[in-house]
């Protein structure tokens, strides 16, 4: 069928405004963004990943108190079951990472099952606490070969996370750059795998059902696997010149360059600037010559020859690279930090539910009638 302008403009929901939320905003005029009216710059500089899980949760920020006796909470939740550590050595050591995030909260869900009319925040807050020893158990297991305590005495899920994969306490540089990046990544109202959540949440269904649907929306290339696919390609080219020419081989091809465009922005990704400064960062502290600069020339190039520019999974790569993370863990981060916005989104369904089921444009034949297989042609 061909496609009416109007269809290709609309295509994959482009513009279309799919249900009110108070949230977060994409500010498309300004490219911008908030969470609950606070703007991204402000909550990067100055506040942590369990304050700005808090916020987009809870709708406010948390008092002193409040936040020491969140990061406790959450402290305390970040082991495991045991039939769910068994469920994780058995999934095979090659297995895409976001596929053992996936199970592993599809197990948990089993294991302790919402129950209805409990605390709201119950299963979130377990979540965004466990779901970092989820694969870092089943990592560690498999690659050290030990079963790792899960109990870290690190106070923050960046510190956590570190402290897990490095074995031993992060430097202060990698720890805050982690906890920014979280922020960064934890909400971005509805794009597809929020949405995906919202739409299993709409029908009524458990929290950990939209949850791993949610995981499942995410994996894809063309939203959080991008920033894996990105540090692949900043990796391949050895100097800037050679970037520039792969990067132009590509567009001649029209291949997609990952990391690059954005379905909200149109000019700039305000998460971007902040991540690219701490790759900056990064990269001198790790005496690097090569990737930052090669990164940039890419960004250049797209940005002459197709006005593209990066969003936030293009710089990430090299923080997360810089970390000392391996490049095959980067879209599970994204998970450990958007587990907040999933679950902020999840909770918004519930409150004003209504099932999300929208309607399709046939475009299949007209009717026909059932014929004998002896006549069928
Ligand atoms: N590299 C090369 N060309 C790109 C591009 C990219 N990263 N992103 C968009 N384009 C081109 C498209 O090919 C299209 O060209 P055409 O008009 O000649 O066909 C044009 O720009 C418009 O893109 P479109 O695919 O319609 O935009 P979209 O809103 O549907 O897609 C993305 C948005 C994010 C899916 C898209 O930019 C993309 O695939 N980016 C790479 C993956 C990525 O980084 N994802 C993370 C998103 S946060």
């Amino acid at each position: 069928m061909v496609e009416t302008k109007e269809k290709k403009k609309t295509g994959g929901l482009a513009g279309i405004v799919a249900g009110d939320s108070s949230i977060c905003l994409c500010g498309v005029e300004e490219q911008s963004l908030r969470y609950r009216g606070y703007s991204i710059e402000n909550l990067a500089e100055h506040a942590t990943f369990e304050e700005v899980a808090w916020l987009l949760l809870r709708g406010k920020l948390p008092t002193k108190q409040q936040l020491r006796d969140y990061q406790s909470h959450l402290m305390k939740q970040r082991d495991l079951p045991k039939p769910l550590k068994a469920i994780l050595e058995q999934i095979p050591a090659d297995a895409n990472m976001m596929d053992v995030l996936r199970t592993g909260c599809s197990a948990l869900g089993t294991l302790e099952p919402e129950i209805a009319g409990s605390d709201p925040f119950k299963v979130a807050d377990r979540l965004i606490a466990c779901l970092s020893s989820i694969l870092f158990y089943w990592y560690l297991f498999h690659t050290t070969g030990k079963r790792v305590d899960l109990n870290t005495d690190e106070m923050t899920v960046a510190g956590h996370i570190l402290k897990l994969l490095l074995n031993k306490t992060p430097i202060e540089m990698h720890r805050r750059c982690l906890d920014v990046s979280l922020i960064l990544y934890a909400e971005h109202e509805f794009n597809a795998s929020t949405f995906a959540v919202r739409t299993i949440a709409s029908t009524l269904s458990d929290f950990y059902s939209a949850i791993a649907g949610g995981i499942g929306a995410l994996r894809g290339p063309l939203h959080g696997g991008a920033n894996e696919a990105a540090m692949e390609l900043i990796e391949s080219f050895s100097t800037p010149d050679q970037a520039e020419q792969g990067v132009m081989e590509m567009l001649a091809k029209k291949q997609l360059i990952m990391g690059f465009g954005h379905r909200v922005y149109t000019t700039s990704d305000p998460r971007s600037v902040i991540i690219k400064e701490l790759a900056r960062l990064l990269s001198v502290q790790a005496k690097d010559q090569r990737l930052f600069p090669v990164a940039e020339r890419i960004d250049q190039v797209m940005w002459r020859e197709k006005k593209l520019f990066t969003n936030l999974d293009f710089y990430s790569a090299l923080a997360y690279h810089f970390s000392g993370i391996p490049t095959k863990m980067f879209t599970p981060l994204f998970v450990f930090a958007r587990i907040a916005g999933w679950s902020a989104h999840l909770l918004e369904q519930r409150s004003n539910n209504k099932l999300i089921r929208p309607i399709s444009n046939y475009i299949g034949p007209v009717a026909q009638t059932w014929l004998p297989i002896e006549v069928r042609e």
